[in-house]
């Protein structure tokens, strides 16, 4: 995938205005400010083309991108407290109702802070995930805020927690490149097979 040629396709409030998949589609889930947004940036090596901000809740639609017939979507995030009951809800109901649509799902990338255990909404997301049976991978994210020893501990912990194997499981920092390649690969992997 030349991701670098990644584009924006298009913005939904409203899955239910989402169109059919019509390709092989990734999408991001997570935590609101955990790095969904700046992991798409870093994968497609762009500066800006996906809105990310330091104020949780920046990405409050169903957005897609797409590089060499490849939907990336990035969504809001879950679990933001400071937000209104009513926007909390709405989020949530995108994010299900896109969830719940029938697509490809070629990967879910769920995105977790390597810094913290995992949220109880992290544990429900993974959990929706493999009772589902999505092909998933976990992402934890921020990893420049660790050493590389906390990082090692953290990587066991979270992934006891989560009860997911080892080998999709990646540790990545949207600031360093961290782990980047690995997940381009494993992103490929479940795209072009
Ligand atoms: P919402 O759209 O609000 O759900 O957030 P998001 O998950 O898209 O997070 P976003 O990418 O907007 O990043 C949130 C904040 O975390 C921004 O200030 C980013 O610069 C910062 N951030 C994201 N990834 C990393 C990372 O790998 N390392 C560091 N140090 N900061 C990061
Ligand atoms: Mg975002």
């Amino acid at each position: 995938i030349r991701y670098q040629t990644a584009k924006f396709v298009a913005s939904y409030g409203n899955a239910s205005k989402i169109p059919p998949s019509t390709c092989p589609e990734v999408c991001f889930v997570g935590r609101s400010n955990v790095g969904k947004s700046s992991i798409m940036n870093k994968l497609f090596n762009r500066k800006n083309l996906v809105k990310v901000s330091s104020t949780p809740g920046k990405t409050s639609n169903v957005n897609f991108f797409v590089a060499d017939g490849v939907h990336f979507v990035d969504l809001p995030g879950y679990g933001f407290a400071q937000r209104s009951k009513s926007e909390r809800e709405r989020w949530a109901d995108l994010i299900f109702d896109f969830l719940d649509m029938e697509r490809s799902f070629n990967l879910v990338v769920s995105l977790v802070d390597i810094r913290h255990d995992p949220s109880k909404l992290d544990h429900q997301m993974i959990e929706f995930l493999q009772e589902g049976g999505y092909p998933f991978v976990v992402a934890l994210t921020k990893a420049d805020k660790l050493s590389r020893s906390q990082q090692g501990r953290q990587l066991a912990t979270i992934r006891k927690q989560l009860n997911v194997p080892a080998e999709d499981i990646f540790v990545t920092s949207s600031a360093t490149g961290q782990g980047i390649d690995e997940l381009k690969r494993r992103i490929e992997a479940a795209c072009l097979d």
